[in-house]
């Protein structure tokens, strides 16, 4: 089934200059940016956004973390993207993320792990309003889609 996911670089992709190199491991795999912009995230909207660690311990150092620079929100758009895009991003830990996925190759501790992706379709589908009006989603047909999808 065709999914949307939302994705995020965090303030050390985008210090970092990865956001090419994260964007086109996605492009690369046959997934659509359907919406992109970079921003930076208000106090509030890190809450908002994080709202299910608000009794964690590390709300507060993650909410530093996500609002102490500019960040990339992305929309991705493919067959079944949600968990798909889960496992290209790796272990919340980096230093338990496998070899080849985004945190295993760019980063090594939790509070620094460069990325986010939405859980489930549930996440998805309140991350993406949250960051995005519709009018900030663009509709558009790969003209590969054919040589990326078998039944199409
Ligand atoms: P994300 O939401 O950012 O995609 O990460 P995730 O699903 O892999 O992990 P989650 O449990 O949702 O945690 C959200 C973010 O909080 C920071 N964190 N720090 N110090 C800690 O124990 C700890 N645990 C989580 C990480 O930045 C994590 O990505
Ligand atoms: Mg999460």
């Amino acid at each position: 089934m065709i999914e949307r996911s939302f994705v995020m670089l965090k303030p050390d992709a985008v210090l970092r200059r990865l956001m090419g190199d994260i964007i086109n491991r996605f492009e690369a795999r046959g997934l659509k940016i359907v919406g992109v912009k970079m921003l930076n995230i208000s106090r509030e909207l890190a809450e908002e956004h994080y709202a299910e660690h608000e009794q964690k311990p590390f709300f507060n150092d993650l909410v530093e973390y996500i609002t102490s620079g500019s960040t990339l929100a992305m929309v991705v758009e493919g067959d079944d993207c949600i968990n798909l895009i889960r496992k290209m991003v790796g272990s919340t830990n980096p230093k338990e993320s496998d070899i080849g996925t985004i945190r295993g190759d760019y980063a090594l501790e939790t509070g620094r792990n460069i990325i986010h992706a939405s859980d489930s379709p549930k996440s998805a589908k309140r991350e993406i309003s949250l960051f995005f009006d519709d009018s900030e989603i663009c509709e558009y047909k790969m003209p590969d889609e054919h040589l990326v999808y078998e039944n199409i």
